[in-house]
């Protein structure tokens, strides 16, 4: 298993050019099952998840191609299965996304259920809930670990639908079967997230009437079918919150191409709490973080437009090397501090006192030390410690950055950072 060792690095300086977003891309491949025509997907990013959902589109039949680098055409004229493969399921949870779009289309989907959930729990309790609106009959299937959701004959029928949480995957899920509906569905409290826009974007192109996505109601007006469409993903916010983190924590200055400053407005706010510069112009996002000293503050982590979730780690690294103790409390997630022991192994000094709210002293000389990254964003987090840290720190369990993160050891080798990818057995 691969390895990254960060050793201290100095400050970040530089520019660097943000990637398709992963958490756009992957729904967007999704939605070509919608389609018997041809969907070409621009700015697709080189990572392992988006790997494995080719491979999930090969899997029911879609001829998938790359002719030149990021742009991924996808033909499924025919799908041969509806069957998912509960292996390539148990790599990728967004592999359910493919559920809404085979449900419209084939009228049937069978899905492996990641770690033996069983219906009404978590994580996908909310896609169900508006397939069954839809008028979809959803059945267990003990034995092989699987949901079975079939649409009724005559095909789903277009609902008032209203989630409990705004949860984004279930928002995709609900928007690509609605899609191919009979009639008008009213989707309240859907997520708002720019990936959501983004998939309604491509949607509309291939045909569909999808309006307000982006707010809180969706309204779909389903069609008979849908078409081919030309799209291209939009950047990557939280690549570009993590550049920015890196910058903010090595004291750098870094200006980000490429980004979209209104998907980042709570991490620029944050860090402008923080007294780090943060500048937009048409070149970019530039962040100086050479001057002046950088204070603690506060983080709650909400639904799109609040703040991301995702970058939540990364920030934390950060706050422990500024003046004063920082609050960061995670309300999307229920156990998404796993980093904190980790960032503790380095000298962090982190407290939790449940697993929703973290107390984080500041002022730390963070420490080289064999760590892990316990999950996508942790494992980020984990390497912007590593700059900063004294002497060498190791960090196991890439895979899970290589999952979200395009070329992530060259982007931060490009700004100066001194890390290297190394096989196990080198170390
Ligand atoms: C997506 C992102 C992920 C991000 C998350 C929140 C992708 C591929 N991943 O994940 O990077 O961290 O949004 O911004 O886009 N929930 C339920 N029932 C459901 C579905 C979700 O209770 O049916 C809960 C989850 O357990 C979690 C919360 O809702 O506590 C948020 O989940 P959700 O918004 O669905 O996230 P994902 O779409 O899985």
């Amino acid at each position: 298993m691969a390895k990254i060792l960060v050793n201290n690095s100095g400050p970040l300086e530089g520019e660097v050019k943000i990637s398709g977003a992963k958490n756009a891309v992957l729904p967007l491949m999704a939605a070509t099952l919608l389609t018997p025509d041809t969907c070409v997907i621009d700015d697709v990013p080189d990572l392992s998840d988006v790997m494995v959902m080719r491979k999930m589109l090969e899997s029911f039949g879609a001829v998938v191609s790359m002719s030149d680098p990021g742009k991924l055409s996808v033909n499924a004229a025919e799908i041969t299965t509806v069957e998912g493969d509960a292996e390539l399921v148990s790599q990728m949870r967004a592999s359910t996304m493919a559920m809404g779009p085979l449900l419209a289309r084939c009228g049937k989907v069978v899905m492996p259920l990641p770690g033996g959930c069983t219906i009404g729990k978590r994580p996908i309790d909310l896609h169900l809930k508006g397939f069954k609106a839809l008028g979809a009959t959803v059945t267990e299937d003990l034995e092989n670990s699987s949901i079975i959701i079939e649409a009724p004959k005559g095909g789903l029928v277009g609902d008032a639908i209203y989630l409990d949480f705004p949860s984004v995957g279930a928002t995709e899920n609900i928007l690509m079967a609605a899609a191919l509906a009979k009639g008008p569905t009213i989707l309240e409290n859907a997520a708002k997230e720019p990936e959501i826009v983004d998939l309604a974007n491509m949607l509309n192109k291939m045909g569909a009437k999808i309006k307000g996505a982006g707010t809180d109601t969706i309204r779909i007006t389903g069609v008979d079918e849908l078409s081919g469409a030309i799209h291209t993903v939009i950047p990557d916010r939280i690549e570009c919150g993590t550049f920015m983190l890196a910058a903010a924590i090595t004291r750098g200055k870094v200006l980000i191409r490429n980004g979209i400053p209104g998907h980042v407005r709570p991490i620029i706010a944050k860090l402008k709490e923080c007294g780090v510069s943060v500048n937009v112009d048409e070149e970019g996002i530039l962040v100086d973080a050479t001057k002046g000293n950088l204070v603690a503050t506060d983080i709650k982590t909400l639904p799109y437009p609040g703040f991301p979730t995702d970058i939540q780690s990364p920030f934390m690294a950060f706050l422990t090397t500024v003046e004063g103790t920082s609050v960061v409390r995670e309300t999307v997630f229920e156990n998404r501090f796993m980093h904190v022991v980790e960032l503790n192994r380095m000298g962090a000094d982190i407290s939790t006192d449940n697993s929703r709210e973290a107390t984080i002293p500041g002022g730390k000389q963070l420490h080289g030390a064999k760590v892990r990254s316990t999950d996508l964003r942790a494992g980020a987090a984990m390497v912007l410690a590593g700059l900063v840290a004294t002497g060498t720190t190791e960090v196991s369990e890439i895979y899970h950055i290589e999952r979200g993160y395009e070329d992530f050891v060259g982007k931060f080798k490009s700004l100066g950072a001194d890390l290297m990818r190394v096989e196990e057995h080198d170390v």
